[in-house]
C-alpha cells in the first residue's frame, strides 16, 4: 500500500514539475489535430519540430502524412509512453527527453507548440535567434506578443519566421 501511495506521489510530481519549465501536460484534441496540419502545410519528408511532445499524438498524425518529425518532452513517463504509442512510426519519429529551453532547436520546416501565456516573448527570441531557414509555427491557444499571426484557425495561430529578418510577412 505505501508504495501504491509513493508510486502516486511520484506520478503526480512528475506531471507537476514541469509547470516550472512550460505548460503541463495537456494534450491538443483529437478534432484539431488535422488543423495543426493543414496550418503547418508540410509535405512528406519535411521535418516537424513538437516543443512539448506530450503523448506524441501530433507526430502520429504528421507521420501518417510521411512527414519526419522531432519532439522534446520533460517528463519522462511521457516520452517512454509516447515512444511506445509511435513505435509503428519510429522510422519518422525521433522523441527525445529534455527541457527544449537547453537545447538549440533543431532543422525543421515546421514547428508546433501547446504552451502558456509567460513563455511566448522566450519561445519568439528562441526562434529567431536559432532557426537558419524558413519556419511556419503554430501555437495552440497562445499568441506571440507583438506579432501578428499571418492566420488563425479554432484558437491555432500561424507565424511564418525567417533567419535574421525575424517574422515574415
Ligand atoms: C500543453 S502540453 C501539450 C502536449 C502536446 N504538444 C499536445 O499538443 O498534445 C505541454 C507539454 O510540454 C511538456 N513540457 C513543458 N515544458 C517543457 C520543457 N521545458 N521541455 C520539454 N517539454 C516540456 C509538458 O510535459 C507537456 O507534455
Amino acid at each position: 500500500m505505501n508504495w501504491l501511495i509513493l508510486t502516486g506521489i511520484v506520478v503526480i510530481l512528475l506531471f507537476s514539475f514541469v509547470i516550472f519549465f512550460g505548460a503541463p501536460f495537456l494534450p491538443t484534441l483529437k478534432i484539431r489535430e488535422s488543423d495543426v496540419l493543414e496550418l503547418l502545410s508540410l509535405k512528406a519528408g519535411q521535418t516537424l519540430l513538437e516543443l512539448g511532445s506530450g503523448d506524441g499524438r501530433i507526430l502520429r498524425a504528421a507521420a501518417k502524412k510521411g512527414i519526419k518529425s522531432v519532439g522534446y518532452e520533460l517528463n519522462p513517463l511521457l516520452v517512454i509512453w509516447s515512444k511506445l504509442l509511435c513505435w509503428k512510426y519510429r522510422n519518422l519519429i525521433d522523441i527525445n527527453w529534455g527541457n527544449y529551453w537547453h537545447h538549440r532547436l533543431p532543422v525543421s520546416d515546421g514547428i508546433y507548440v501547446f504552451l502558456l501565456n509567460p513563455y511566448m516573448s522566450k519561445l519568439d527570441k528562441k526562434i529567431e535567434q536559432e532557426i537558419n531557414k524558413k519556419v511556419r509555427v503554430v501555437s495552440f491557444a497562445f499568441q506571440i506578443p507583438n506579432k501578428k499571426p499571418k492566420t488563425e484557425k479554432n484558437g491555432m495561430f500561424l507565424y511564418v519566421y525567417r533567419p535574421e529578418r525575424g517574422i515574415g510577412k
